[in-house]
């Protein structure tokens, strides 16, 4: 008798001290950042607005210098802000932009070097309104990314050099750097970014990775130019995601297929969209829009439980992933601080309200968060 109240002692003793620290454990997610979490896994990043690297929006600054320890430029590095008339470079917001991650001690991306959309008229065109020769478009690349990538050296850790030269099928996109250049632009893109900055890392940036025609030219695409000698360090998988599409299991054979490159790979743009497509694969062709009513706008007032919960489920399912894969995957950037900020609340479809990001509106942390922390703390 007296043993069986000394073990029925031990034994409540026991689950109490299990039960403090593990409440105890989950307190202390509740004070650990995702930067805090992820510090051994990869960097974690977010997408700053003109708004934020003008310090205007001082709430989601402060989401930034708690959460994330890497950060890549919305908008204001893009060839149409950077150099709106040729030969006239405007650094006013770059420079903002490289002090702000130099001052808080974090990773600084630069996106992006050459991309089709974006890019101011008169990159293209001659007095005319003539395609310019292939010999005038290299000299423009070479004047446009070694002026930029040139005024930042060393202090930009990576260039999304090349941004979306692949279509959906596989095939080139057909943009004005690959008709007057081919698929050459890329090697000479690289090659540029190379020259001006030998020690930034250079990515290849696309969205809908985990499309089998997509995912096989950039395979084949980075191949050629390692075979060619030309520096490239890594991949940038977008991950703009929707409730029900791409599937983990695509997504998951992109990033072994990368992998296998012996490059680095970066979730560059993560964000998930609870709102009905307008169409079969949204993809993120910033150039196709759709008209507005009401049925694809249904979450204007609030999310369902039901749709947030699996959201929720979604992210954690993604992040799993990424963790799994963490000696591959060198960051993740969600593309935005707070849900207000996303482009998907105006894009495909002008006027919507979406839930994107990781935090409200009022920048305060979705529930899903703790999740994600709970992710690593409790492989830990
Ligand atoms: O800055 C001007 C402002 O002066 C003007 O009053 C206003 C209204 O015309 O437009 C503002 O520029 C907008 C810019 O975002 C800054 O807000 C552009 O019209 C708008 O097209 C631009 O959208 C961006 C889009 O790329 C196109 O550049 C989105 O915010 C940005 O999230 C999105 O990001 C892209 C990545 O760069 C590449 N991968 C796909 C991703 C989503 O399209």
């Amino acid at each position: 008798m007296y043993k069986l109240s000394i073990m029925r002692k031990y034994f409540f003793t026991a689950m109490f001290l299990t039960l403090l620290i593990s409440c105890n454990s989950s307190d202390k997610n509740e004070d650990i950042t995702l930067k805090q979490a992820f510090k051994d896994i990869f960097y974690i990043g977010t997408a700053l607005s003109e708004e934020q690297i003008l310090g205007e929006d001082e709430a989601a600054i402060e989401v930034v210098k708690s959460n994330f320890n890497s950060i890549t430029a919305e908008n204001i590095m893009k060839s149409e802000v950077m150099q709106p008339i040729e030969g006239e470079f405007d650094f006013t917001l770059s420079d903002k932009f490289v002090e702000f991650g130099e001052q808080n001690d974090m990773q600084i991306i630069g996106h992006t070097l050459i991309w089709h959309s974006q890019a101011p008229d008169w990159f293209f065109v001659d007095e005319n309104g003539d395609d310019v020769s292939p010999e005038v478009l290299t000299q423009r690349m070479r004047s446009h990314i070694l002026t930029i990538a040139g005024r930042y050296k060393g202090r930009i850790h990576g260039w999304d050099v090349v941004n979306e030269a692949i279509e959906d099928d596989g095939s080139w996109r057909k943009s004005k750097f690959y008709e007057i250049l081919g698929e050459d632009f890329i090697r000479i893109a690289f090659e540029l970014a190379h020259e001006a900055d030998p020690d930034a890392e250079l990515y290849y940036n696309d969205y809908s990775m985990a499309n089998e025609g997509r995912r096989n030219r950039v395979v084949s695409m980075v191949k050629a130019l390692q075979e060619q000698g030309v520096k490239i360090d890594g991949i940038g998988m977008q991950g703009h995601l929707n409730l029900n599409s791409p599937s983990i299991e695509d997504y998951e054979k992109s990033i072994q297929e990368f992998a296998d490159l012996g490059v680095k790979i970066m979730i560059t743009e993560l964000d998930l969209s609870v709102l009905p497509s307008v169409r079969s694969n949204d993809g993120a062709n910033v150039k196709s829009t759709f008209e507005y009513n009401e049925k694809i706008n249904p979450y204007k007032d609030g999310l369902s439980k039901e749709v947030e919960e699996k959201q929720y489920q979604r992210y954690t399912d993604f992040f799993k992933l990424f963790v799994k894969y963490q000696d591959n995957i060198d960051r993740v950037t969600l593309w935005g601080v707070n849900d207000a900020q996303s482009w998907k609340n105006d894009w495909p479809v002008e006027g919507r309200t979406d839930y994107t990001l990781l935090f409200d509106r009022n920048n305060k942390p979705k529930e899903v968060v703790k999740d994600i922390i709970n992710i690593v703390s409790n492989n830990n």
